[in-house]
C-alpha cells in the first residue's frame, strides 16, 4: 500500500500524476497532495477520490525548509510511512539575461529556492523514511536541464542543478534500496510558460516556446510512472530528447542550433 507525496500537485503534469496514481492503484495508495493553492488542491484530491483513491492534502510552499519538514512528518506520523517522493513543484521563465536588470536578478535566486531548494529540502526530510522503505525518489527534471536553451539561462541552470543533485544522490541511496528516477520532460501541453518569468520576474503571460508539438500530461504522467515503477534511473521524453544528449557529446553545434529552433522567433537572441 504506497504512500506517495506529489510536489506541485495543484496543476499540470503533477495533478495528473496523481490522478493516474488514483487510478492505478485506487484504495491500495495514499496521495500526499503538496504545492500553495488549497483550492486547487482540493479540487485535485476530490478527482481522486472520485477514482477510488484516499487523498491527503498539504498546502506546502517548497521554498520554505520548515514546511517541506512539516509535510513529510505529518504524512510519516499520520500514515505510518513514506514510500514514493515524487520532486515536480517548478517554476517557469523566459529571458534574455542581457535583458534582465540588474535590480531584477535576484529572480533568478527565487527560481533555483522552487526548482532546486524544494527538491533538496523535501528530499533531505524524506530520506530516512524512504531507506526504512526501500523507496523511490522521482526528480521531474526538463530537457533544458540536459541542453542549455537560448533565453533559459534561470530555468536551464536550475533543471541541470536538479539533475546534478539527484544524480549524486542515485549513487549515495543505492545500497540502500532507494531508486532515483530523474525525468526529462520536453514541452508539455500545461500552463507553466504562462505564468512563468519575464526578463523583469514578472508573470510573462506569454510563452517563447513553440508548442505546436507539446505532449499531453497524461503522456507525460504516464511515462513518469512507467519509469518511477521500473526504477529507471531516467526518463527521457521525445525522440529529439534522446538523440540530442548524444549529439551533443560530438556535434554541440547542432544541439545548439536544435535548442534555438525550439524557440519562437520573436523571443531569439539578436545579434545587434
Ligand atoms: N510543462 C512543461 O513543458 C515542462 C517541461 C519540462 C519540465 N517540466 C517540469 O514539470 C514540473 C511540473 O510542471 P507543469 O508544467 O505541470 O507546471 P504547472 O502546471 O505550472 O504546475 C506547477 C506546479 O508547481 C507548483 N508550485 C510552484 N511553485 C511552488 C512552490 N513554491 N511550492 C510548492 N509548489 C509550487 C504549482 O502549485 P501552486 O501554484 O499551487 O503552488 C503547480 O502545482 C515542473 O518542475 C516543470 O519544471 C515541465
Amino acid at each position: 500500500m504506497p504512500n506517495i507525496i506529489i510536489t506541485g500537485a495543484s496543476d499540470g503534469i503533477g495533478a495528473e500524476l496523481a490522478r493516474q496514481l488514483a487510478r492505478r492503484h485506487g484504495l491500495q495508495a495514499m496521495l500526499v497532495l503538496a504545492a500553495r493553492n488549497a483550492s486547487n488542491l482540493q479540487a485535485v484530491a476530490a478527482e481522486c477520490n472520485a477514482l477510488g483513491a484516499r487523498t491527503l492534502i498539504m498546502p506546502t510552499d517548497v521554498t520554505d525548509q520548515q514546511q517541506c519538514q512539516y509535510l513529510v512528518e505529518t504524512t510519516v506520523r499520520q500514515l505510518g510511512s513514506l514510500d514514493i517522493l515524487i520532486n515536480n513543484a517548478g517554476v517557469s521563465a523566459h529571458a534574455l539575461l542581457e535583458d534582465v536588470p540588474a535590480d531584477k536578478l535576484y529572480w533568478y535566486e527565487d527560481l533555483m529556492r522552487v526548482n532546486l531548494w524544494g527538491s533538496v529540502y523535501c528530499t533531505h526530510a524524506a530520506l530516512p523514511f524512504l531507506k526504512a522503505s526501500h523507496g523511490r525518489i522521482v526528480a521531474v527534471s526538463s530537457l533544458a536541464g540536459l541542453v542549455g536553451v537560448p533565453g533559459r539561462t534561470a530555468y536551464s541552470a536550475s533543471k541541470f542543478a536538479m539533475a546534478g543533485f539527484f544524480e549524486a544522490l542515485r549513487a549515495e541511496v543505492k545500497d540502500a534500496g532507494v531508486s532515483v528516477t530523474i525525468a526529462y520532460p520536453g514541452v508539455v501541453r500545461t500552463n507553466i510558460r504562462f505564468h512563468g518569468l519575464n526578463a523583469s520576474g514578472e508573470y510573462a503571460g506569454v510563452s517563447g516556446l513553440r508548442e505546436d508539438k507539446a505532449m499531453s500530461t497524461q503522456e507525460c504522467a504516464r511515462q513518469i510512472i512507467y519509469g518511477m515503477v521500473r526504477r529507471r534511473r531516467e526518463v527521457v521524453m521525445t525522440a529529439q530528447g534522446k538523440i540530442a544528449r548524444f549529439i551533443k557529446l560530438l556535434l554541440p553545434g547542432v544541439v545548439e542550433k536544435l535548442a534555438l529552433a525550439a524557440v519562437k522567433k520573436e523571443f531569439q537572441p539578436k545579434a545587434h
